[in-house]
């Protein structure tokens, strides 16, 4: 099966093709020959998702997915959340947004957070979402240098290290995208079965 991805995340890209097996190949936005900057307009993580995979679905007609993740932090009432890309302003820049989550946490005790994941799949012109959550705590201070994004300030419950610590296939084990495309997997098997 052959799905584009309706994103020009190439972090995105890169984690969602360290997951797949032969059964799915996935074609880039930059690959289908799209050059085009999706709108997120919405106020929830649902209606982002799939406004992405309706636009390239609109645009080409075939089957695709999308996703929209956020950084959901408890103590600031679930913000980040759908801002989480552009918390810190419009240019969007992760060293930013850390710097304000940072900023402000300081002091606070409960660090708790999550990230999730909403995956919206259009399969023969109908819509479905898959969705993956990664609970954990917000570090005091920048570690690590891998991965993107927030992950340099987020240790996932169950680990001792930020994703920005791990390898690809260790954040896999724990991460919000991974939990949402297992489960856009094991649709997609039951779709071939
Ligand atoms: P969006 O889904 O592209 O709107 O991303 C929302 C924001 O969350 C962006 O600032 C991303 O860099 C950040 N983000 C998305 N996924 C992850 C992740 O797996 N780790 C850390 N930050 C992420």
């Amino acid at each position: 099966m052959k799905l584009i991805f309706a994103t020009n995340n190439a972090n995105k890209v890169k984690e969602f093709k360290s997951l797949v097996g032969d059964h799915l190949e996935i074609i880039t936005l930059h690959e289908a020959g799209i050059d085009i900057d999706i709108p997120e307009p919405h106020d929830t993580l649902e209606a982002n998702a799939r406004e992405k995979s309706e636009t390239i679905h609109k645009m080409t007609g075939t089957d695709c997915f999308a996703e929209d993740t956020g950084l959901e932090i408890d103590a600031l009432n679930g913000a980040p959340g759908v801002l989480s890309a552009r918390y810190a302003g419009e240019q969007k820049l992760a060293s930013d947004n850390i710097v304000k989550v940072l900023q402000e946490l300081n002091g606070v005790i409960n660090r708790q957070a999550q990230f999730r994941t909403v995956i919206s799949l259009i399969l023969n012109d109908k819509e479905y979402q898959f969705e993956g959550v990664c609970r954990g705590t917000i570090t005091t201070a920048v570690t690590g240098e891998k991965g993107f994004g927030y992950d340099p300030i987020f240790v996932p419950e169950g680990a001792t290290k930020s994703f920005a610590e791990m390898d690809l296939g260790e954040k896999n084990k724990y991460s919000h995208r991974a939990k949402a495309f297992h489960q856009f997997a094991a649709f997609l098997n039951t779709i071939k079965a």
